[in-house]
C-alpha cells in the first residue's frame, strides 16, 4: 500500500531510489514519482502508471544531489492521475513530501489553508500536509519544528518522508500506523516503509515507532518524538537476503511462491514439531505461561486470505483443544463493541503485520483485557512488536500480491497453536502425536500436490472463459474453498464465489446452468460421503463439477468431470493440500486471461489503510 524510499549519501541518488521503488512496486503502482534535493534545489519526476515509466523518465532527464525521495502510490484519496502522483510540494515549492497512509482531516487542513490564500494542485490528503507543513514554516522558521507541529495536528494514518530546500542535504522521515524503517550503511542512510527497498543496501536497520521522526543528515540520525524528546532506539540487523526476493528462474513471484511452500512450511514447522518427543516448541509463547493456563476462549482476527486461514485454526482449536472459539473480520471487530470476557486469548493473523484494520482490532481487544498472540510473517512489523506474544511465519518475504505461502504458513502456524493448547489441555498421546506426524509429513504432501500443475493449467485454459465459477468445501474445506474462490477473483477477475458445500441448495444453486464450473475439494474425511451428495446435486444441474480429493473412488470418477489428486492427510490438515491445486488454477487462469499475475488491479500488497 504506497512504498516510499528516501536516500542521502554519496551514490548517484536517482538509481538508489529507481531500484528502491521497484522493490516495493508491489505495494503499489499507480502513479511513482522522486524528488532530489540538488545544487538547484529540489527537482522531480513524476509519472502515471509504474516505475519503468519513471525510469525511462529519469534517464532522459537526469537528477542529481545527494538526498532524494521516491513512492509508488497505490490510490486512496485522488485518481490515479499526474496530478496526484507524489511527491506533493508546499505552495512555495521549497517542501517535497512523500507520504504512506490517510490523513482523515485533510479536508479541514484544507479549508483552513484555503482561506488563508494557499491554492492547491492536486485532489490528495497529503498535499494537505506538505501545504500545512510550509504555511507553519512561515511562522516557526524551524524546519522540525514545523514538522511535529503539522504531524500533532493530522489525524489519521502516515509514514512520511520529507525534503527541504531550506536545508538540503537533510532528510526527515516519521511515521504513525504505517510502518517505516531507517537503514544504515556505511556513509550513507536510507529510509523505506518496507525492508525489500533496503536488502542488498545495508542489514543494519532501525524500526520507527508510532509518532517518532527521524532526521538523517551528514551528522547521522536523531530520532525524537512529536515533543522534541529524544528517543534511544537500538540497531538490529535485517534478516533477508536478495536472493528472497528474487525470481530465480520463475516468470512471477507467484509462480515462485507457489513452488516454494514445502520449502517454505519446512521454515515454519522447523524446531516446533517433534512427534518423537510429542511436543510442540513455540518459543515466542514461553512468555504467557502465566495467562495459558487461564485461557478459556480465542478469538481469531484478521483480513481476506489471513482470515481463511483464521477460520481454518477455528476448526482445529476447538478439535484439538477444546476452545470455544470465534472468528473475526479485524475490519469489523474495531468497529463493534466486542465483549471480550476473561481469559481470551485474541489471536491476530498477519502476512504484513501492517494492515491497518488488523492493528486497530489488536490495539481494541488490549484495551479490554485480552492477551494477545500475533501470527505474523514480517518480523519487527507493528502487530509483531504490539502482541503480548507470537509464534512468526518464517515462510520468507512475499512479493506476489496474492498470498499463498503466507496462507499456508498461518494455516500451519494455528495448527501448531492449537496442539500446542490442545497438549495443555485435553488432548491424549495418541491424537497429539498423530497430530504432530501429519505437520511433519506436510511439506512432502505439498511437494506432491504441486504435481497436479499441468492438469490445473489446462482447466484453467479450457475454462477460463467461463464467468461465475464456485468453490465448495465442507468443514475444514470450506474456508479453504473461500481461500481458492478469492484467487481466483484478485489474479484472473473472475467472479468466484465460495460455500458450505451444503448451503450451496438454500440459494445459489439457482445460479447453476450448463458448463459453469464448480470446484469441490472432496478429501478423503469423516463428511466425504456428504461431499459426494452435494457433487450429485450440482453435477445434475450441468455444473461442471472438477473435484479436489484424496480419494481413490470410482465412484467419484463417475460423478466428477475432472478428478484432481492430492495425497492424504491429517483430515485437520487437508486443506494445506488442497489449497495447492486451487493456487495453481487462479495463478494459469490469470495467465489464460493475460492479467498482470503479481500486480493485479486495484490491489496493493499490505492494506495500511483502513
Ligand atoms: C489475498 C491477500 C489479502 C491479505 C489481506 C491481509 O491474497 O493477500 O487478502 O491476506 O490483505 O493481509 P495481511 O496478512 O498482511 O494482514
Amino acid at each position: 500500500m504506497c512504498g516510499i524510499v528516501g536516500y542521502l549519501g554519496t551514490r548517484p541518488v536517482t538509481e538508489v531510489l529507481l531500484n528502491g521503488l521497484q522493490r516495493l512496486e508491489y505495494r503499489g503502482y499507480d502513479s511513482a514519482g522522486l524528488v532530489v534535493s540538488g545544487p538547484a534545489g529540489l527537482k522531480s519526476h513524476r509519472v502515471e502508471g509504474r516505475i519503468d515509466r519513471l525510469r525511462s523518465l529519469a534517464d532522459s532527464s537526469p537528477l542529481e544531489g545527494r538526498a532524494g525521495i521516491g513512492h509508488t502510490r497505490w490510490a486512496t484519496h485522488g485518481a490515479p492521475s499526474l496530478a496526484n502522483a507524489h511527491p506533493h510540494f508546499d505552495a512555495s515549492g521549497r517542501f517535497a513530501l512523500v507520504h504512506n497512509g490517510i490523513i482523515e482531516n485533510h479536508a479541514a487542513i484544507r479549508s483552513f489553508l484555503n482561506q488563508k490564500g494557499i491554492e492547491f494542485q492536486s485532489e490528495t490528503d497529503t498535499e494537505a500536509l506538505v501545504q500545512l507543513i510550509g504555511f507553519l514554516y512561515q511562522g516557526t522558521g524551524d524546519l522540525l519544528e514545523s514538522v511535529r507541529q503539522a504531524l500533532r495536528t493530522v489525524r489519521g494514518t502516515f509514514g512520511i518522508a520529507l525534503l527541504s530546500s531550506e536545508a538540503p542535504e537533510l532528510l526527515i522521515a516519521a511515521r504513525r500506523g504505517s510502518p517505516l524503517i531507517v537503514g544504515v550503511g556505511s556513509e550513507e542512510l536510507m529510509v523505506a516503509s518496507d525492508a525489500s527497498a533496503l536488502i542488498g543496501q545495508t542489514s543494519q536497520v532501525l524500526y520507527l515507532d508510532d509518532d517518532e521522526i527521524v532526521t538523517l543528515g551528514p551528522e547521522g540520525l536523531h530520532v525524537s518524538d512529536l515533543d522534541a524528546m529524544a528517543v534511544e532506539r537500538d540497531l538490529v540487523t535485517l534478516d533477508l537476503t536478495l536472493e528472497e526476493i528474487e525470481l530465480k528462474g520463475h516468470d512471477h513471484h507467484m509462480h515462485k511462491e507457489i513452488h516454494e511452500q514445502p520449502a517454505s512450511l519446512q521454515m515454519t514447522l522447523r524446531g516446533r514439531v517433534n512427534a518423537a518427543d510429542r511436543k510442540f516448541v513455540l518459543g515466542g509463547l514461553t512468555s504467557l505461561e502465566r495467562q495459558l493456563p487461564n485461557v478459556e476462549r480465542a478469538l481469531l482476527f484478521g483480513c481476506g486470505s489471513a482470515w481463511h486461514a483464521a477460520l481454518i485454526g477455528e476448526y482445529m482449536l476447538e478439535e484439538l483443544a477444546s476452545l470455544p472459539t470465534s472468528v473475526e473480520y479485524a475490519s469489523e471487530l474495531r468497529y463493534r463493541n466486542p465483549l471480550i470476557e476473561r481469559g481470551t486469548l485474541a489471536v491476530g493473523v498477519s502476512q504484513s503485520g501492517e494492515t491497518a484494520d488488523t492493528l486497530a482490532a489488536l490495539r481494541e481487544v488490549q484495551t479490554r483485557g485480552a492477551t494477545t498472540v500475533g501470527v505474523v510473517n514480517a518480523v519487527g512489523s507493528s502487530v509483531a512488536r504490539e502482541t503480548d506474544a507470537g509464534v512468526y511465519l518464517h515462510v520468507g518475504p512475499e512479493i506476489g500480491v496474492a498470498s499463498t505461502k503466507a496462507f499456508l504458513g498461518q494455516v500451519v502456524v494455528l495448527a501448531m497453536l492449537a496442539g500446542y493448547m490442545g497438549r495443555r489441555r485435553h488432548l491424549s498421546d495418541d491424537r497429539l502425536i498423530e497430530f504432530l506426524e501429519g505437520l511433519e509429513a506436510l511439506p512432502d504432501k505439498v511437494k506432491e500436490a504441486l504435481e497436479t500443475e499441468q492438469q490445473m493449467k489446462e482447466l484453467a485454459y479450457a475454462l477460463c472463459d467461463r464467468e461465475h465459477w464456485l468453490y465448495l468445501g465442507r468443514g475444514v474445506n470450506f474456508p479453504a474453498a473461500l481461500e481458492g474462490a478469492l484467487k481466483l477473483k484478485e489474479v484472473s477477475y473472475i467472479h468466484a464465489e465460495g460455500l458450505p458445500a451444503a448451503e450451496m441448495k438454500h440459494g445459489p444453486i439457482a445460479m447453476i446452468d450448463k458448463g459453469m464450473p464448480v470446484v469441490v475439494l472432496a478429501p478423503k474425511d469423516g463428511v466425504y460421503s456428504k461431499v459426494l451428495s452435494n457433487i450429485e446435486e450440482v453435477r445434475s444441474r450441468g455444473a461442471r463439477v472438477i473435484v479436489v480429493t484424496s480419494a481413490d473412488d470410482p465412484e467419484l470418477d463417475q460423478l466428477a468431470h475432472d478428478v484432481v489428486r492430492v495425497p492424504e492427510t491429517h483430515s485437520l490438515l487437508s486443506p494445506v493440500v488442497t489449497s495447492i491445486p486451487l493456487q495453481l488454477l487462479a495463478y494459469h487462469a490469470a495467465l489464460a486471461k493475460g492479467r498482470d499475475v503479481d500486480k493485479p488491479r486495484n490491489l496493493a500488497k499490505s492494506v495500511t489503510v483502513e
